[in-house]
């Protein structure tokens, strides 16, 4: 199944605390960005790649393209002050492209191609699907410090990208959420308002988002064992 992808890569990386976007730091001399974009170029059913980037920025991304030979990226908009503004710029550069669009964080280097797979396919025959894991520790609702409720573990799956849309589904769910003014932490939670079914896909506990700095320490990790 064809589709699009669409990567969120510009943050600032303010948790990573490494001074400027946490994209570029490397994991085995290989830029994050450039690690998360080699699984799509690499991937016979991505037709294309948007980037919303910081515009200061995008001449450095351009050079790591080149010399990655990364060739899908076919157009890199502004980013927003928010996430979801990066993403709906793209959105707006890229809905006349194709009928499949994936959201994924430019951060989440680790995605599995199956899962990818999995993902576009539930998309295309349902309208929206995102990528899971379920909740492996004990759960429970706190409120200043004290526990109100131990909350069922076997309905709580923690929600990663990416996140597989019909684009005309997307769309609208985008427009929605800018005429109410309503932010929100994925695409998901725009497309839940819309009362429309969101799919969960099974993912990998690997797939983790490079946030902090033990993220990198995992991030290598995980890299030498795929190439062991
Ligand atoms: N992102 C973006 N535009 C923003 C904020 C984030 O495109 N205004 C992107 C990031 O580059 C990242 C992805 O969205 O690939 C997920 O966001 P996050 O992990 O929060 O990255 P940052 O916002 O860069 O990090 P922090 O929140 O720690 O500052
Ligand atoms: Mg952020």
């Amino acid at each position: 199944m064809n589709y699009i992808v669409v990567l969120p890569a510009a943050g600032s990386g303010k948790r990573m605390r490494a001074g400027h976007n946490k994209l570029f730091l490397t994991l085995r001399n290989k830029p994050i960005l450039i690690h998360t974009l080699e699984v799509f170029e690499q991937d016979p059913n991505c037709a294309g790649i948007w980037l919303a980037v910081k515009p200061e920025e995008r001449m450095i991304i351009q050079e790591m393209l080149d010399e990655h030979h990364i060739t899908k990226v076919k157009g890199m908009p502004a980013g927003g002050e928010e996430r979801q503004h990066s993403v709906y710029a793209c959105i707006q550069a890229a809905e006349h492209e194709a009928d499949l669009i994936l959201v994924h964080d430019a951060a989440r280097p680790f995605i599995e191609p199956a899962v990818i797979k999995k993902l576009a396919q539930k998309a295309s025959e349902t309208g929206a699907a995102i990528a899971g894991v379920k909740a492996k520790d004990t759960m429970k609702r706190v409120h200043n410090h004290i526990i109100e409720e131990t909350v069922d573990r076997e309905q709580l799956w923690i929600i990663q990208t990416p996140q597989a849309f019909q684009t005309d589904i997307l769309v609208k769910a985008q427009k929605q959420a800018e005429q109410d003014e309503f932010l929100g932490t994925d695409e998901s939670m725009l497309v839940e308002r819309l009362n429309i079914p969101v799919h969960v896909v099974e993912s990998t506990y690997d797939n983790v988002k490079m946030t902090t700095q033990e993220d990198l320490l995992m991030g290598e990790a995980i890299l030498q064992k795929r190439q062991q």
